[in-house]
């Protein structure tokens, strides 16, 4: 070993820390009598105090001003897009990209529901959004209804949250805890992506089973922000969106002013294109578990509140095999969207931006063209290539909203991609 001296790295399991000045964070405990730099401490909490180590979320923030120091909150009176939900309906239903928009779009005002499992003042279960925005948000937000999951599909954007700031781009991921304050800008000249907001608990790797210790997606990918903060004593808008309805309140300072902070619950990204893909090496193909990201558990073991999967570029190598996904009918729900290329189970129809909703029992599979190529062709080892599609797939039964029912972007005729589908029977 070179050097005598000993150098250590603090922290078990997932516990963060990060400052922006040194010597900001406390040390030995989390709530001296005085911080460091005249901070007040603050403990965010993810999870109730007493769940399973396992599961406790939990992170202590040392910022100029305590969240507690804002005004009354007053209901907003432009509210979020799709809050209610629509007439039930079993049919298999499909959307075209939203249009970019006109007028000023911020982030939030881009924000459309476009399915839920629950209206939006149950907050339970999951809802969908779709987002669209072509300037940057001067306000901050936070939402108490859930974490965000955030899949951008055309634009970057600049999440500056407060424990730090994450920049994504298409086929990257960004998670961000529920409460925890951030304000979206935009660093292409407009941004368009899914939103999958999470009213369970919070998304984690899901295990790997015989699978072992390495594969899908791997813990030291995912990036947490480090520490910075704002001090600016400005008007800013602090926007909340709780049980579905947009308040805000008018701070005289950044509520950005986080300097320090510990703790496990944590904005975080990732890129999809580290995802370890596994699939067949033989025949048929696994199940679409096998392309799972990030799981929120229900109360049934194995049955997730949500998975959010992918269906990344792949060799498709399997012999004698039907490799499209199959035909199927599911017990669980499954809204898919198209972040990049095409998605190998539909010639056409299914566009980047675009989505899908096939809930539970639900038949569906390939489309006819896709699945007569398949069948027909000669099979030798192919590559899918340029493509990214995902999969946000719930235990309960997606609802979608009257605007996503009567939107111009619904598809009249997605059913007709499975009609004429040829009698091939030969008995
Ligand atoms: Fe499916």
């Amino acid at each position: 070993m070179h050097g005598a001296e000993r150098h250590y790295q603090s922290g078990w399991g997932n516990e963060f820390s990060s400052e922006a000045l040194p010597g900001a964070l406390p040390q030995g405990q989390n709530s001296p009598q005085k911080v460091p730099y005249g901070l007040y401490a603050e403990l965010l909490s993810g999870t109730a105090f007493t769940v399973p180590r396992a599961e406790a979320r939990r992170t202590w923030l040392y910022r100029i001003r305590p969240s507690a120091a804002h005004p009354r909150f007053c209901r907003l009176e432009r509210q979020l897009n799709g809050a209610e939900l629509g007439t039930v309906t079993p049919n298999r239903l499909r959307w075209n990209p939203l249009p970019l928009p006109q007028g000023r779009t911020d982030f939030i005002d881009g924000m459309q529901r476009i399915a839920a499992t629950a209206s939006a003042d149950q907050a339970t279960g999951i809802s969908i959004y779709r987002y669209v925005a072509n300037v940057s948000m001067e306000r901050v937000f936070f939402n108490a209804d859930g974490e965000l999951l955030i899949v951008p599909e055309s634009g970057r954007l600049s999440l500056a949250t407060e424990m730090g700031v994450l920049d994504i781009e298409p086929l990257e991921i960004a998670v961000i805890p529920r409460g925890v304050k951030f304000r979206v800008s935009l660093l292409d000249d407009n941004a368009r992506g899914y939103i999958c907001e999470n009213h369970g608990v919070a998304l984690r790797l899901p295990d790997l089973g015989p699978i072992g210790s390495n594969g899908l997606a791997n813990p030291r990918d995912f990036l947490t922000p480090v520490a910075a903060f704002e001090d600016r004593s400005e008007p800013t808008e602090l926007v909340q969106k709780f049980l579905g309805e947009l308040w805000v309140a008018q701070l005289d300072h950044s509520p950005l002013d986080v300097v320090a902070w510990h703790g496990n619950n944590v904005p975080y990204k990732y890129d999809l294109r580290r995802f370890n893909t596994i699939g067949t090496v033989s025949y048929d193909h696994p199940d679409p578990s096998i392309f799972t990201v990030l799981t929120s558990p229900s109360g049934i073991p194995g049955q997730a509140n949500v998975d959010f999967v992918i269906f990344p570029p792949r060799w498709m190598v399997a012999e004698n095999t039907f490799r499209p996904p199959w035909f199927h009918r599911n017990l669980m729900n499954e809204f898919m969207g198209l972040i990049q290329g095409a998605y190998d189970a539909k010639a056409e129809g299914f566009l980047p931006g675009g989505a899908s909703l096939h809930n539970c029992m639900s038949a569906h599979g390939p489309d006819n063209a896709t699945t007569a190529q398949a069948i027909a062709t000669e099979l030798k080892p192919h590559k899918i290539d340029n493509t990214m599609a995902f999969m946000f797939e719930s235990c309960v039964v997606l609802r979608p909203t009257p605007q996503a029912l009567e939107g111009e972007e619904l598809q009249a005729d997605y059913d007709s991609c499975w009609a004429g589908m040829s009698k091939t029977f030969t008995g």
